[in-house]
């Protein structure tokens, strides 16, 4: 019998609650879904928590997106026309706060209270999905691949997937195995650059990059991260590519006018995305795109010139929108750890076998 799920996810970007209703019969088939905008200054609140903020700001946070996940995930059912009864769980993955897999312990945080998810919407909420991986020793990201795998994956040829949302991540697809990373920043710095000189949450199309000049030279001092050159799988954040960590680069180029560095930021994640693919998809014959950086542009023409004459397409030419195919796949996560089947997999994050992942909060008993 058909079975519905919630999933609702806030990334690295910090722009919106995506939220998406999914009917598994039993493949997944986006029923409604919807963005529900953070406002300006919870968003500023959340980019501004660092590893000094005080843990009452974080812990009243954690309640408060907890608040607005219950409520997109009710506005959604309204959107849809359904109650709340007819949804078997909620998969939430919160708003990841820090995410530090390298250091000794690792440690990775979520917050968006599932508590108050399953007490508001009266429905089962599984959510920190991360934590049991890093526990197995794996990066705890990227959480996607399974289900990339599940809806993407084809028995006759090698797929590619590329998720571009505040840091970039690749699945690879193939026959025996299945890859998946962090390849570096995506709109992170994007966004963090157009707001800190003209205002704008993000660069629409990419029209502002598209007025300035790639430097080369700016380009070749970003590229020289060391992260670009680690082996997969790894993960990455804003806490590494963040604000700070471009100024200390623009330090060395003074001059250079400010839709040059944001036409720069757009050429560094289309050539590690490219390389990344290279490096590990080369037999792919197509990338399929999701994820907000989509809609650049600028951006997806120069992923498609230096991955010719590998097809670039958004994931809607294989049947799920492109904004909605992370939450799709916390929907999906969640039913697997209510079957308790794995959401894993090792090869991608480095875990040492696959593992039940997701916490369980009970909805109306
Ligand atoms: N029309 C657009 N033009 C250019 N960039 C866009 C557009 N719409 C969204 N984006 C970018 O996508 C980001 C959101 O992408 P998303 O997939 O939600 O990332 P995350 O998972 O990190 O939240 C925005 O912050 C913005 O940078
Ligand atoms: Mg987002």
């Amino acid at each position: 019998m058909a079975e519905h799920y919630i999933g609702l996810m806030s990334g690295t970007s910090v722009d919106a609650i995506d939220a998406a209703l999914v009917r598994f019969d039993p493949r997944p088939s986006v029923v409604a879904a919807r963005s529900f905008p953070l406002a300006r200054d919870l968003r500023a609140r959340l980019r501004a928590i660092t590893d000094q903020t005080p843990l009452g700001i974080a812990a009243q946070l954690d309640v408060e997106l907890g608040r607005l996940f219950a409520a997109a995930a009710l506005e959604l059912l309204r959107d849809a026309g359904l109650p709340p009864a007819a949804v078997r769980a909620i998969g939430s993955h919160g708003q990841t706060i820090w995410h530090a897999p390298a250091s000794e312990p690792p440690y990775t945080l979520q917050i968006g209270d599932p508590n108050v998810i399953a007490e508001r919407t009266g429905i089962t909420t599984v959510a920190d999905f991360r934590r049991r991986d890093l526990a197995a020793g794996g990066q705890g990201a990227p959480l996607v691949p399974a289900f990339h795998r599940e809806v993407f994956g084809s028995p006759a040829e090698t797929r590619c997937v590329l998720n571009l949302g505040g840091i970039a991540n690749i699945t690879v697809i193939s026959e025996d195995a299945v890859l998946g990373f962090d390849t570096g920043p995506a709109n992170t710095l994007l966004d963090s650059w157009i707001a800190s000189q003209r205002g704008d949450a993000y660069d629409a199309a990419g029209a502002w990059a598209a007025s300035g000049q790639c430097s080369p030279d700016l380009l070749e001092a970003l590229l020289a991260d060391p992260y670009f050159a680690l082996p997969a799988p790894k993960s990455t954040g804003p806490e590494h590519f963040s604000r700070a960590w471009l100024r200390e680069h623009l330090a060395a180029f003074p001059g250079l006018a400010a839709e040059d560095v944001q036409a720069t930021l757009v050429e560094l994640t289309a050539r590690t995305v490219a390389a990344a693919v290279r490096q590990y998809a080369a037999g792919a014959a197509k990338l399929l795109v999701c994820g907000g950086g989509v809609h650049n542009r600028l951006l997806m023409a120069r992923l498609t010139a230096l991955l010719a004459p590998m097809e670039v397409a958004s994931t809607a030419s294989a049947g799920i929108d492109p904004d909605f195919v992370e939450a799709c796949a916390f929907a999906w996560l969640a039913r697997q750890r209510l079957a308790e089947r794995p959401g894993n997999v090792p090869t991608a994050t480095g875990a040492r076998a696959p593992v039940v992942r997701g916490g369980v909060y009970s909805g109306k008993v």
